[in-house]
């Protein structure tokens, strides 16, 4: 599927966030050096138990744990690790997988809260370097923003 998905394929109309994809450099590398694949893969599980018990329950399928497997090889890359992602599931094309699901901002600040509450402690929980959650979780804000499609 490529982002220039018409009206009629998707029965609706798609926003595209004025701001456009996200700038800038993403989270440090030593994230993973420090946390390593195993604490990011329990990290994101968590975070899709903390998503199962949310508003937007409802978007995602029945069964969580392929999402979760999928988000977390994603996590890998991005906080500075192997291209897990890319090997198992092709090219990212994050925003264009995003579409068929309806993602507007209120989706998107649950979705952030769900984080929010998995990042607490995620220094003893996860071994996440602290002097670099700032970086990530702006980067989280800024990701998530390009994920909205739904006015
Ligand atoms: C803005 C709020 C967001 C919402 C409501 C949302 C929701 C969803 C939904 C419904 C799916 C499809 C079900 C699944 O396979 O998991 C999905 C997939 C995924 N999301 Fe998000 N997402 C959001 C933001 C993000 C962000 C910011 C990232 C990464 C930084 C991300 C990473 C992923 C990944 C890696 C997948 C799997 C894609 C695939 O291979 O099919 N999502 N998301």
């Amino acid at each position: 599927m490529s982002d220039f998905v018409t009206m009629a394929e998707m029965g609706r109309v798609i926003y595209t966030p004025p701001s456009g994809p996200p700038q800038g450099p993403g989270p440090n590398s030593a994230i993973y050096r420090i946390m390593g694949e195993a604490n990011i893969f329990r990290m994101i599980s968590d975070f899709y138990k903390e998503l199962e018990q949310s508003e937007i329950r409802h978007l995602f399928p029945p069964n969580l744990e392929e999402s979760s497997q999928k988000s977390a090889a994603f996590f890998v890359t991005i906080l500075g690790g192997p291209p897990l992602y890319f090997e198992k599931y092709g090219p990212p094309r994050m925003r264009a997988r995003h579409l068929p699901f309806e993602i507007d901002e209120s989706a998107r600040q649950v979705w952030l809260r769900c984080f929010e509450k998995v990042l607490e402690g995620a220094d003893v929980k996860y071994q996440f370097p602290m002097e670099h959650m700032e970086g990530f979780k702006d980067f989280l804000k800024s990701f998530s923003a390009w994920m909205v499609n739904k006015a």
